[in-house]
């Protein structure tokens, strides 16, 4: 995913350009560029690396002209290079474009063009729109008319801004977001609010198929077959305007100590929804619950609680999985689809087939503007405000929470659980910092960790994998505690690390025991346990609790263990390499 964005106003654009893509920059950060528009002319500059990084060299922001674009890219085709970092011109360089999304027909729309004697400098698919725009203008002669056409060709999802060399901007949307942002004599065109949220909270959000016009006449919005659209202007969350990291050095340490609050906030802002959901749940015939990355992995733990708790039984498939599954959704369904961003390519078209099979759709997102929720029945938020860290930490817990409520309303509290109490546990975990920032020190040259959890707390190895992974870049391995000696065991060696998540709770005895297979074999190993034990080389303390909610307390050390490990190793912990915040495309 890229972020793109759009000025359109009496102000400099530039720097107004730059400082939105610095906010969106989780959404893609290999490259990034801006094109203004001054005295009829198109000013472009772009590169790869970080916005900082390229503004520093590129001097992004000392573009001139009250009008422009720019975008942070997330390379899907072709490489990380100056050339084909966005904005991309028209081969008469009167057209630019900045584009989020997969041009599906580019190489056949390249072939037409390149027969027109269109030249392209990118291996992007993107640079097909600027020069397609640029095929249908000199044909028409009028910018409308002009994207209309192109709208035809183009097969994909896609957002795009365009600015015409005499200061039109035309935007489309679909199947990736669009927001306008209406300032006081100023519009925006943008990926996120985040992109805007400084400057105005009055946002328009674009419908799919729809595009947008603005120029000296103001702002105009059509259906892609060029019929006007009316829509109302609505005030952005405030919550939005919280993107920042303030005291703390990144955003991920800062979303990682906002759990005491975000766990009770959980599902608070829809607790129709979480009713609904409950009645839905226990009256289907089946039940289905998907999820990508960090998301499934709490799809793994709704598996376990409510088959233990509810008795219900929930079938957990990872979302890029389902279209190759032999077993199609049986008719009258349920599918509970978990989607921090509400737009990652897989979940949405796990929905979408489900829904062929007449599924209903509960959603678990966070982003209550997504495209997921468009798709869903009910619609459970949760409500953790934005996570901007591309590492998922406290949406995982607010996941985790929405998922013990619905569970706890099903079988009627039989679970107990106590919201305030795991927050005071949570804050508590967060501020013994010193050990686990001493265990990070000893990460520093591993090249392999192994995370080792029975039961319910094999969602939780594996999502601590995760976060390792994503972190540090270390080999990381999440293993089910018994399958230990059916393989794994061979790759114990004095240079591997084990992470044992061990509370004294029924899976104790069995879980000590692979700890000490494991310690014979050489390997260091960290216990994550309420309870002492001479295995542990080191030893992370976590509270004791009732056994089913350990889940939500014991990934929060591991959290805080990635990060100080990525620290050591000298990684970026919100924006690590190749990655981005959401996947919107296959
Ligand atoms: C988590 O740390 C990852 N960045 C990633 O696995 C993420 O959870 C996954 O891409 C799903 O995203 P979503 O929740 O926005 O759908």
């Amino acid at each position: 995913m890229c972020s793109i964005i759009g000025y359109y106003g009496i102000d400099t654009a530039a720097p107004i350009l730059v400082k939105g893509l610095k906010r969106m920059e989780y959404r893609g950060y290999d490259s990034v560029g801006v094109a203004t528009k001054s005295e009829d002319r198109i000013n472009l500059k772009k590169g790869v690396g970080k916005v900082s990084e390229v503004n520093n060299t590129e001097q992004l922001d000392k573009l001139p002209g009250t009008i422009g674009i720019g975008h942070t890219r997330w390379a899907t085709h072709g490489k990380v290079t100056d050339k084909n970092a966005h904005p991309h011109p028209s081969n008469s360089g009167r057209i630019a474009i900045v584009h989020n999304g997969i041009i599906e027909n580019f190489s056949e729309l390249k072939k037409i063009l390149e027969k027109k004697n269109y030249t392209f400098k990118s291996e992007t698919d993107s640079e097909v729109i600027a020069n397609l725009l640029q095929m249908h203008y000199d044909e028409k002669s009028d910018v409308k008319e002009s994207l209309i056409e192109t709208l035809r060709d183009l097969k994909g999802h896609y957002a795009f801004v365009a600015m015409f060399e005499d200061g039109t901007l035309a935007a489309a949307r679909f199947h990736e977001p669009l927001i306008i942002g209406v300032g006081k004599e100023s519009y925006f065109l943008s990926s996120d609010v985040l992109g805007f949220i400084e400057q105005t909270d009055d946002a328009i959000y674009v419908d799919n198929g729809d595009f947008v016009l603005i120029d000296s006449a103001g702002l105009q919005i059509c259906n892609f077959d060029g019929t006007p659209v009316k829509k109302q202007i609505t005030k952005v969350s405030k919550e939005f305007a919280d993107a920042y990291k303030g005291d703390y050095a990144h955003f991920t340490l800062k979303e990682i100590s906002e759990q005491p609050d975000t766990i009770i906030k959980a599902g608070e802002n829809t607790i129709e929804a979480i009713e609904q959901a409950t009645d839905y749940i226990k009256h289907a015939k089946n039940v289905y619950i998907t999820g990508s990355g960090t998301s499934y992995n709490a799809a793994l733990v709704a598996k376990y609680l409510m088959s233990k708790y509810a008795k219900i039984k929930l079938e957990p498939i990872i979302s890029s999985e389902l279209p190759f599954s032999p077993d199609s959704i049986e008719p009258n369904s349920i599918l509970i689809a978990i989607s921090q961003s509400g737009e990652s390519a897989d979940v949405l078209e796990a929905v979408n087939i489900a829904k062929k099979s007449g599924a209903k759709i509960i959603s678990i997102v966070n982003l209550l503007t997504s495209s997921l929720v468009q798709e869903s029945s009910v619609v459970i938020g949760m409500n953790c405000g934005p996570e901007i860290g591309v590492a998922a930490t406290k949406s995982f817990t607010s996941q985790l929470g929405i998922i013990y409520k619905v569970t706890e309303k099903i079988c009627a509290g039989c679970i107990g659980v106590d919201f305030e109490k795991i927050s005071a546990l949570i804050a508590k975990i967060l501020s013994s910092h010193s050990k686990i920032m001493e265990v990070a020190k000893q990460l520093k040259d591993v090249s392999d960790i192994y995370i080792l959890g029975r039961g319910i707390h094999y969602p939780i190895a594996s999502e601590a994998a995760l976060k390792l992974k994503e972190l540090t870049y270390i080999h990381a391995e999440g293993i089910p505690g018994g399958e230990l000696k059916h393989g794994p065991l061979a790759l114990m060696d004095s240079n591997v690390f084990v992470v044992i998540i061990n509370p004294n709770d029924s899976t104790y005895n069995d879980t000590i025991t692979s700890a000490r297979e494991i310690k014979a074999r050489g390997a260091k190993i960290i216990g994550i346990s309420d309870k002492k034990s001479d295995v542990y080389d080191y030893w992370i303390e976590i509270p004791t609790i009732e056994e089913s909610m350990f889940p939500i307390i014991e990934i929060i050390p591991i959290q805080l263990l990635a990060y100080y490990s990525a620290l050591e190793k000298e990684t970026d912990p919100d924006y690590p390499r190749n990655l981005a915040k959401s996947v919107t495309v296959k």
